[in-house]
């Protein structure tokens, strides 16, 4: 977030950026606030929950102004951040919610970050949502325990995973990615990472898909494309 929004928190008049359903603990929050304060000292975190006793756990965690907690759903309380993130949320709703929430968060005028990840953070897969619908697709992998590339589908988007069958574009994504990987098995002698740029090498030379940004974040162990994209 630092990377794909720090500019625009920087430019923005109020920096105000909500977590939308912390959880149990408002860890990810906390952690959240103090990463992006690099990008602007001013700038404000809200952890918002659905579930009342979450927030009153969270208060003691909080550092107002800075970082606090308040009750709140996808109308996101009557805030109007810049940002949002919603990571794991819409993962317990049927799919059929997911246009709704999009578009309820997209009336506050935020960019959201919304998708799934894995329990410790290993596995991740986010939209980047601009006015309720998807700009970019993120794949984030820990790569030292990446098998292969497919394995991230298990942490895709609520609006893709039902979606990951032969004749899609995430389908045909993740098998690109898949026979990259494999076809770059030579550079694995000098790490996870190596074999992972080059995996994206191989995905920017063959020009199917519109990969953004460049090695420094793939050597992150990330992959950014344009989305939707159909993969042509
Ligand atoms: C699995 S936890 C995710 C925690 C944290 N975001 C993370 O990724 O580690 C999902 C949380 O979303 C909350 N939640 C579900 N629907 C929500 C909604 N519409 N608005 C706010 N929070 C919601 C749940 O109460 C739960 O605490």
């Amino acid at each position: 977030m630092t990377h794909a929004l720090g500019g625009t928190l920087a430019a923005a008049p109020d920096p105000l950026v909500v977590d939308l359903g912390f959880g149990a603990t408002p860890v990810t929050t906390v952690e959240m606030a103090a990463r992006l304060a690099t990008c602007r000292r001013d700038l404000r975190v809200v952890g918002l929950e659905i579930d009342p006793d979450r927030v009153a756990e969270a208060l003691p965690s909080a550092r107002p102004p800075m970082l606090e907690f308040a009750r709140g759903g996808f109308e996101l309380a009557g805030l109007a951040p810049v940002v949002v993130r919603a990571m794991n949320v819409l993962r317990q709703y049927d799919e059929r919610a997911v246009a709704s929430a999009w578009s309820t968060m997209a009336a506050t005028g935020a960019l959201v970050v919304e998708g799934t990840c894995d329990e410790i953070g290993r596995r991740a897969c986010w939209f980047l949502l601009r006015d309720g619908r998807p700009k970019s697709l993120t794949f984030s992998a820990h790569l030292p325990s990446l098998g292969r590339p497919s394995e991230l589908a298990e942490r895709l988007p609520k609006a893709l995973i039902e979606h990951n069958v032969p004749g899609t574009p995430i389908h045909a994504l993740l098998a690109d990615l898949d026979a990259a990987w494999a076809a770059a098995a030579g550079r694995g002698v000098f790490g996870a990472r190596q074999r992972w740029i080059a995996t994206v090498e191989a995905l920017v030379a063959a020009g199917r898909w519109p990969v953004l940004g460049g090695v420094r974040r793939w050597r992150l162990g990330e992959l950014t494309v344009t989305w939707p994209s159909e993969g042509a």
